[in-house]
C-alpha cells in the first residue's frame, strides 16, 4: 500500500471510494447476512487508513465515508425481522406535469371518468419504521431493511415517546402501523453543537442523525437523541376497518399516533398544484426536513384494483422537490466504458458541497448532451443533485468561460482498448467495438455478474474484480467458480502472471478472508433462473425482463436452445418484450464467445427451473392467456396485470400454445383463430369466476 504522503488527490479519492464500498459491503455482510467477510482487524485497518487519508485530504471526505457512520459497534447486530407485507418504495417524479400524467394513468388504468381524489402528504426525510401491535399492545418494531427483511428495533422505538405503547379505542387484533422516524431540525442543530463542543463527530444532516440514532444497539443512546415520528400507512392487519387513506388517518389519531398536520385531501390537479406551491414556500420554515410530497389514491378499493408494479405501488407516487444546486468548474472530462461498450462521459469537478454532500463528478450522459449544452473542459457550471441521483450539469455559465476554451471533441476510439467506437443509427450511445477483448467491457461485465441483483457475491467488490482481471486471475464469469480449485493447485495463475501467488499471499488478503470469499462464491452455485439470465448482461435485459423470460420458458436450457435456433416467435409474443429487445437477446446467443461463457458457467452452476411458488396455486398459474376485444369490468392493462400477478403469461397473439383466450365484445381475428385451433375461450365473467 502506498504511503499516505505520496498519494495524489486522484489516488486518494479512488482509495476513499474503495474503502467506503468495501466497508459498506462488509457492514451488509455482517449485519444483514450475519456472514462477515472481513476480519475485525482488516475492518479496523481499513477504517484507520480511511481516517488517515481523510486527515490529509479533508476536502475529499465522502458523504458515505465510514468515518461518518455512527454507533453500530461490530460486536453484535440486530435481530432480523421478516416483513410479512413488504415495505415498498415509491416511484419518483419531478414536475407537476408528471404528477398529472400519473393521475391520468390511474384513471386510464381504472377506465373511469369519475373524479379521483388523492391524499397529498409531505414526504418526510427520515427512515421508515414498522410497529406491530397485537391486541393493542406494541410488540415489535422494525426498520425497512431491504423491504423484505428489516432489523428488530423494538427497544429503540420504545424510547420514542410519540409512539403509543398501548392503543386507544377499537383496533384490529393484529395491526402493523408504518411511518417515518425523523429528527427535528432544532434537535439536530442542538446535538451537533453539543458534539462539536465535546470534540465528537457531528452529523451531516437530520436524516443521517435519525438513522444513526435509531440503529443504536444501546437504546439509551436512542433515547438521548429524542427522535420523532409521523405515521402514514399500514402493513399486516387482521381486519381493515378503514376504506380510505383519510379514514385511516382518523383511526391513527384515535389510536394515539401523531400524523402530519399538513396532510391534505386533493380533489383535482389544481388542488395538488396549489398544495405543492404552498409547501415549497413553507418548506424551509417547517421544523423538520421534507424532500417532496407523496400522493396516494384515497379510496382503498381503488388502490387494490391498481395494485403494484415490481417494487412500487401503482396507486401512489412521490413528487420530489427540485434538486439542490451549486456552482463549480470542470477539471477534466473522462470517458467511462460500460458493460455493453457504451462510452459515457463523466465530468471531474472541483469538489463542491451541494446540500451537505461533497460532489466531485457529474455524468454528462452522452455525446449529444455535451454538444447540446456545449460543455467544455474548464467551464464553470451549475450542477444539481436530486436525492441519491448522480449529479447532473444544469448549464454552463458562458460568461465565465476562459478565452482560450475550445469545444470538446468526443473520441471515436475506445479510450481503454483503442478499438473503434461507433454510433449506430438511431442510437445516442457511441460504443466500443472491442467486445470482451476490451478490458473495460470485460471487467464491467464481471462486476455486473456479481452485482446484487445478479449472482450477489459479497466479497467481490469492483476494485477486487478490476485487480483480478488485470492480473489474469479472472477473465470470464466461470473463472470465479474455478478460483478455489485453481488456488489449491501449485501452478495457480503461473501461466498468466509468471509467478505463483496464492490469494492468501496477496496484499490485503489473509487465510480467513480468502476462505470467506470461497464460501460466498460456493453459496451461489445454485441460482434462480431470473438472476442467471439477468447476470448474463444481455443488452436491454434488466431484472423485470429476466423474470418475464424465466416465467415464460421455465427452464434455462430450453430458453437457450430456442434462442440458438432463433425461434423468436414465442419470444416476441410475450407481452412486455418488443422486437428490439428480442433482437438483442437473439444476437447475444449468436455470439460464439457468449455461448462459450454460458456453457462454461453451466458446468459450474446449477440454474433452477422457474417455479412461481407464491402463485402456483392459482388456476391460471403457468397458463398462457390472450385477451381480445373490449372488456367491461376492467381495462385491458388491468386485466393483464391481474393475470400476470396470478402467474399467467399474457401473450399478444393466439397460437397452439395458448391455454385461454378471454373474449370481450367486438373481438376480431384472435377469437376466430382460437376457434380454429380449438382453444378454450372464456367470456370476461367466466374469466373473473375462474380467478375468483
Ligand atoms: S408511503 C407503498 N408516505 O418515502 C407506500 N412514504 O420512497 C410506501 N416516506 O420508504 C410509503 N413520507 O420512507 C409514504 N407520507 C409518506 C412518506 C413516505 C416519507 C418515505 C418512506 C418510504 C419512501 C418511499
Amino acid at each position: 500500500m502506498k504511503n499516505i504522503l505520496e498519494l495524489t488527490p486522484e489516488e486518494a479519492a479512488a482509495e476513499l471510494k474503495y474503502i467506503a464500498e468495501e466497508m459498506a459491503k462488509s457492514d451488509i455482510a455482517y449485519y444483514q447476512n450475519d456472514d462477515p467477510y472481513l476480519t475485525d482487524s482488516q475492518y479496523d485497518e481499513l477504517k484507520r487508513r480511511n481516517q488517515e487519508i481523510e486527515n490529509r485530504f479533508p476536502e475529499l471526505i465522502r458523504a458515505d465515508s465510514p468515518s461518518k457512520k455512527v454507533g453500530a459497534p461490530l460486536q453484535s447486530g440486530f435481530k432480523k425481522v421478516p416483513h410479512r407485507f413488504p415495505m415498498l418504495s415509491l416511484g419518483d417524479v419531478f414536475s407537476i406535469e408528471e404528477v398529472e400524467d400519473f393521475a391520468l394513468g390511474v384513471k386510464r388504468f381504472l377506465n373511469t371518468a369519475e373524479n379521483i381524489s388523492f391524499m397529498a402528504e409531505p414526504k418526510i426525510d427520515g427512515l421508515s419504521f414498522s410497529a406491530r401491535y397485537e391486541h393493542g399492545k406494541f410488540v415489535q418494531g422494525a426498520t425497512r431493511g431491504d423491504g423484505i427483511t428489516g432489523e428488530d428495533i423494538t427497544a429503540n422505538l420504545k424510547t420514542i415517546r410519540q409512539l403509543p405503547q398501548n392503543l386507544n379505542g377499537t383496533y384490529p387484533d393484529i395491526l402493523e402501523v408504518r411511518g417515518e422516524v425523523y429528527m427535528s431540525k432544532a434537535n439536530f442543530f442542538a446535538i451537533n453543537e453539543k458534539y462539536a463542543a465535546e470534540g465528537k463527530k457531528t452529523f451531516a444532516n437530520p436524516r443521517n442523525a435519525a438513522a444513526g440514532s435509531l440503529r443504536q444497539l444501546d437504546p439509551r443512546i436512542t433515547a438521548e437523541r429524542r427522535l420523532s415520528i409521523f405515521a402514514y400507512t399500514w402493513g399486516e392487519v387482521s381486519e381493515r376497518m378503514w376504506t380510505s387513506q383519510a379514514d385511516f388517518f382518523t383511526h391513527l389519531q384515535q389510536w394515539g399516533f401523531p400524523i402530519n398536520p399538513l396532510n391534505c385531501l386533493c380533489q383535482s390537479i389544481a388542488d395538488i398544484e396549489a398544495n405543492f406551491n404552498k409547501l415549497m414556500e413553507n418548506r424551509a420554515s417547517l421544523p423538520y426536513d421534507i424532500d417532496g410530497i407523496v400522493y396516494k389514491v384515497n379510496d382503498i378499493a381503488l388502490q387494490e384494483r391498481l395494485g403494484f408494479l415490481t417494487r412500487t405501488p401503482r396507486w401512489a407516487i412521490a413528487h420530489k422537490f427540485p434538486a439542490e444546486q451549486a456552482v463549480t468548474t470542470i477539471n477534466h472530462i473522462r470517458i467511462q466504458v460500460g458493460r455493453t461498450g457504451t462510452l459515457t462521459p463523466v465530468a471531474d469537478l472541483e469538489p463542491v458541497n451541494v446540500g451537505g454532500v461533497i460532489v466531485s463528478h457529474a455524468t454528462l450522459h452522452n455525446e449529444d448532451e455535451i454538444k447540446r449544452k456545449d460543455i467544455r473542459i474548464g467551464d464553470s457550471i451549475i450542477i444539481q443533485r436530486a436525492g441519491d441521483v448522480i449529479p447532473q450539469v444544469v448549464k454552463v455559465l458562458i460568461d465565465k468561460r476562459p478565452a482560450d476554451s475550445t469545444p470538446y471533441i468526443f473520441p471515436d476510439k475506445c479510450p481503454v482498448c483503442g478499438a473503434h467506437a461507433i454510433r449506430e443509427e438511431d442510437e445516442v450511445a457511441r460504443r466500443c467495438t472491442g467486445g470482451l477483448t476490451c478490458p473495460a467491457q470485460a471487467t464491467e461485465r464481471l462486476i455486473h455478474f456479481v452485482s446484487r441483483e445478479a449472482f450477489d457475491i459479497a466479497g467481490l467488490g469492483s476494485s477486487i474484480i478490476e485487480e483480478f482481471y488485470r492480473e489474469g486471475i479472472l477473465h470470464s464469469p466461470a473463472d470465479i467458480f474455478s478460483l478455489e480449485r485453481r488456488n489449491g493447485s501449485d501452478d495457480l495463475f503461473a501461466h498468466q502472471t509468471g509467478s505463483v501467488l496464492h490469494l492468501e499471499q496477496r496484499d490485503g488478503w489473509g487465510k480467513k478472508s480468502v476462505e470467506n470469499l470461497f464460501h460466498a462464491i460456493n453459496a451461489k452455485r445454485t441460482i434462480s433462473m431470473p438472476r442467471f439470465i439477468y447476470a448474463l448482461g444481455i443488452r436491454q435485459v434488466g431484472t423485470a425482463t429476466a423474470r418475464l423470460l424465466a416465467q415464460n420458458y421455465g427452464n434455462f436450457a430450453r430458453f437457450m436452445q430456442e434462442m440458438i435456433n432463433r425461434e423468436t416467435g414465442p419470444l416476441v409474443a410475450i407481452d412486455g418484450i418488443g422486437p428490439s429487445m428480442a433482437t438483442d437477446i437473439v444476437e447475444f446467443f449468436r455470439e460464439e464467445h457468449n455461448l462459450k461463457t454460458v456453457n462454461d458457467l453451466l458446468r459450474e452452476v446449477r440454474v433452477e427451473n422457474y417455479i412461481d411458488t407464491a402463485r402456483s396455486d392459482s388456476p391460471i398459474s403457468g397458463k398462457t392467456v390472450v385477451f381480445t376485444g373490449t372488456l367491461e369490468h376492467m381495462t385491458r392493462s388491468e386485466a393483464k396485470a391481474k393475470a400476470q400477478s396470478l402467474g399467467a403469461k399474457v401473450a399478444g397473439s393466439v397460437s397452439a400454445k395458448t391455454d385461454y383466450v378471454i373474449v370481450g365484445t367486438d373481438a376480431g381475428s384472435k377469437a376466430d383463430k382460437a376457434k380454429e385451433l380449438g382453444i378454450k375461450m372464456l367470456s370476461e365473467s367466466e374469466f373473473l369466476d375462474l380467478i375468483g
